[in-house]
């Protein structure tokens, strides 16, 4: 069966991504992972239009590795831009690469329902929400 073509929504919304997705390939690109190898990079983009972009800093104390979202949404927030409509993540796997779990309580926090789009460097992509990758959150109404 003949697939329906995408709303115009939906369109507009795929290229405003892709162009996205290309600031965070070049983002990647800056990686900082000796120990992993393994490069991320992110773009945040503001309902407004900024981008800021993001990516993995890695440590030799392991544990105080950043992932390449949450230095995104930090340089954001610290730069004064609170109000996000969608992030985009590329790594090299062969899978679209999503989110780690501390990254998700802080894009919760910090952006809420944004769209999040994952991408591999073959251009595998998956767009999903935030509410979909982090369904039954814990966050400032539960305190
Ligand atoms: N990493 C990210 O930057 N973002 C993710 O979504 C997953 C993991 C980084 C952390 C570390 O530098 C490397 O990838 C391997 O875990």
């Amino acid at each position: 069966m003949k697939r329906k073509s995408p709303k115009p929504r939906a369109q507009a919304r795929a290229a405003g991504l892709r162009e996205l997705a290309e600031y965070a390939r070049a983002a990647r690109l800056q990686a900082f992972a000796p120990f992993s190898r393994f490069k991320v990079g992110a773009a945040l983009r503001t309902r407004t239009g900024e981008v800021v972009t993001g990516c993995n800093i890695e440590s030799a104390s392991y544990g105080l590795t950043m992932c390449a979202e949450r230095v995104a949404i930090f340089k954001a927030v610290s730069e004064g831009l609170r109000d996000f409509d969608a992030i985009v993540v590329v790594a090299d796997s062969p899978r679209p690469t999503a989110p780690c779990g501390a990254c998700r309580q802080v894009m919760w926090e910090l952006a809420g329902d944004i769209w999040v789009q994952i991408v591999n460097l073959h251009g595998r992509t998956r767009t999903l929400r935030m509410s979909e990758l982090l369904p039954l959150p814990f966050d400032a109404r539960n305190l």
